[in-house]
């Protein structure tokens, strides 16, 4: 790894500003720094909250004696070189701008050592990012970064700085969520002197898993289906929470595009609306995912702290993550499940990771539910079974989960049939739509989405005010029209809920409400939806998983009334029957 200035043409095209807010930030730039040098240990020392001392000692490969002198100046990196480079980064840092910006605000030294050198070399960075001499100095291979007294000169930066506790809180979060993207490196982070966090690297899936619950808290995965699911060189992978209360807040909603941790408009929306019929109002969806896509579909060169991209095909990126979220949401297992399927085939990986791919396969790339399972494991899985089966039954008397399981085929068109474990169910299709659309409506929902092609649909002049009247009402569910001229409306945007509704039976819809004499109001609404004759066509696979999920919620909603007039569970008994011995 040789640093190198980069020369004007390439330093000008990479997002610049500033990135050293608070003392986290700095541990954020030090944190990737070691990731990048492919590190297996990385150990933090703070110091009243960061503001008196904040150091990142690493094992990786260490910087040649020569290029400590450069490694602080502004645009010194070794990580691009080409302008083409800026198309395909696969380390977390590229700008060159970190440890120089750090230097500029602090008293910083860096100690490093290389397995080719039989000593380590130490210097003392000014704020122009001139290194002071290179003198020798006694450490292991890898590097140490010190900064002392963060703001020294900027009194008025310096005041932005919350309390110790807060700086401190502030810190955690970061190493927390870099430490799930590299479960294979010991983190150890103390805080004046005190152990606060020490994560041994996971050999092992079970350990992986355990990181994650010592992270997010062992009842995230309480409630949590693991999944993996592959498409169109993508893959995503990971644990969502199917909590049925939701959660309070954002912290535990973590999503990493090859290992680098992102916070994304099209991202969000897509799992949001995966879980929309999941989370219920005032709460938060909670997940940890990994997204995985080539380097040359994303651009991350968009923000200085990397935490934003642009995505060259932002849609397709939207519709994997929402199919993958539903299926996973239905057909994910829960942790104990995916640890015991898991451990026969997942990579061993070298505990000490090279250098920029050292994110890349951070979790298992085994599909869950198409490997091939040996007797031993069907057994384990069985005594996990009883183990989960059992501890649902303590669970029982606050929900009552419904498994409706996998669909299995569709039947003359309006039937649905599914199977989850020795259970069998058949669906009525649009009646299950119509009992799910008629619940959102009475429960006031209105999350909607845009239709890709909006629909246009005629009025005749005589319900022009009527259509004025609904316009407004069904706005409150998610619906969005507008009038293009007093005779053609077009539809631009409709319920979650109605989304599996055919365009035609759509537009057949809302044109029966426009000649509805009333004046708007839910009952009318719902009166014309049960009316309507929904046209059938073959589901996709996604639509059956999606439906089916939404069923399972509706009817876990109801297990104490029975199961709802869409779902009939065939009884082995009963099957028995129609095969009476002649
Ligand atoms: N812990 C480390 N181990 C090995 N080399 C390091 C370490 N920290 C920094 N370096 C070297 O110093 C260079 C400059 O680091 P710096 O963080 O400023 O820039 P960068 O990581 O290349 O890009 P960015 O500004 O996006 O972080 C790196 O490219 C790398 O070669
Ligand atoms: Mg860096």
């Amino acid at each position: 790894m040789t640093i190198r200035i980069l020369p004007p043409a390439i330093a000008n095209q990479i997002a610049a500003g500033e990135v050293v807010e608070r003392p986290a930030s700095v541990i954020k730039e030090l944190l990737e720094n070691a990731v990048d040098a492919g590190a297996s240990f990385i150990d933090i020392l703070i110091e009243r909250g960061g503001s008196r001392l904040i150091e990142v000692r690493d094992n990786g490969v260490g910087i040649d004696k020569s290029d400590l002198l450069l490694a602080a100046r502004p645009h010194a990196t070794s990580k691009i070189s080409r302008l083409e480079d800026l198309s395909q980064i696969d380390s977390l840092g590229f700008r060159g701008e970190a440890l120089a910006s750090i230097g500029s605000v602090s008293r910083m030294s860096i100690v490093s050592r290389t397995k080719e050198s039989n000593t380590a070399w130490k210097t003392n960075v000014d704020f122009a990012g001139h290194a002071s001499d290179v003198v020798p100095a006694a450490q292991e291979v890898g590097t140490t970064v010190s900064v002392r007294d963060l703001f020294f000169a900027h009194p008025a930066r310096k005041k932005f700085l919350r309390s110790e506790n807060t700086e401190f809180a502030h810190i955690e979060t970061v190493v927390k969520r870099l430490a799930l993207s590299i479960p294979h490196t010991r983190i150890r982070l103390k805080h004046n002197g005190k152990v606060v966090l020490d994560l041994l690297p996971s050999q092992s899936f079970a350990e992986q898993q355990r990181r994650v619950a010592k992270v997010l808290g062992g009842n995230f995965l309480d409630s949590a289906k693991y999944f993996s699911t592959e498409g169109d060189g993508m893959r995503l992978a990971g644990w969502i929470s199917v909590r049925e209360e939701g959660w309070p807040n954002t912290q535990r909603q973590h999503f990493y595009l090859n290992g680098r941790w992102i916070r994304d408009r099209a991202v969000l929306h897509g799992i949001r609306q995966a879980l929309s019929n999941m989370v219920v109002a005032d709460s938060q969806p909670a997940y940890l995912l990994y997204l995985e896509l080539p380097a040359t579909e994303f651009d991350i060169n968009v923000h200085p702290t990397k935490q934003e991209v642009r995505f060259s095909e932002p849609r397709l990126i939207h519709d994997f993550i929402y199919s993958s979220v539903v299926s996973g949401v239905t057909h994910g297992v829960q942790p104990e499940i995916a640890q015991i399927r898991l451990q026969q085939d997942e990579p061993r990986e070298s505990s000490h990771l090279r250098p920029s791919s050292a994110f890349k396969s951070a979790y298992p790339h085994s599909k869950l539910g198409s490997s091939q399972v040996s007797q031993y494991q069907v057994r384990q899985q069985l005594r996990a079974y009883e183990v989960m089966a059992n501890s649902d039954q303590k669970q029982e008397k606050s929900v009552t989960q419904v498994k409706l399981g996998d669909p299995i085929a569709q039947l003359f068109d309006h039937y649905l049939i599914s199977h989850y474990q020795s259970n069998w169910y058949l669906i009525h299709i649009a009646r299950a739509r119509l009992a799910l659309a008629i619940e959102s409506f009475n429960r006031g929902q209105s999350e909607s989405q845009p239709l890709l092609i909006p629909e246009t649909i005629q009025i005749s002049h005589q319900h022009h005010q009527a259509m004025v009247g609904w316009v407004e009402h069904l706005q409150a569910y998610g619906f969005s029209i507008g009038a293009l001229s007093e005779s053609q409306w077009v539809i631009r945007r409709i319920p979650i809920v109605m989304r599996y509704f055919d365009g035609a039976a759509m537009k057949t819809f809302i044109a029966r409400l426009a000649e509805e004499e009333q004046t708007a109001s839910r009952e009318k609404l719902i009166s014309v939806l049960r009316e309507d004759q929904v046209a059938l066509c073959q589901l996709t696979t996604e639509e059956k998983l999606q439906l089916l999920a939404n069923c399972q919620q509706y009817a876990s909603r109801l297990t104490k009334e029975g199961w709802p007039d869409f779902i009939v569970p065939i009884a082995e008994d009963w099957l028995a029957t129609q095969f009476v011995a002649s």
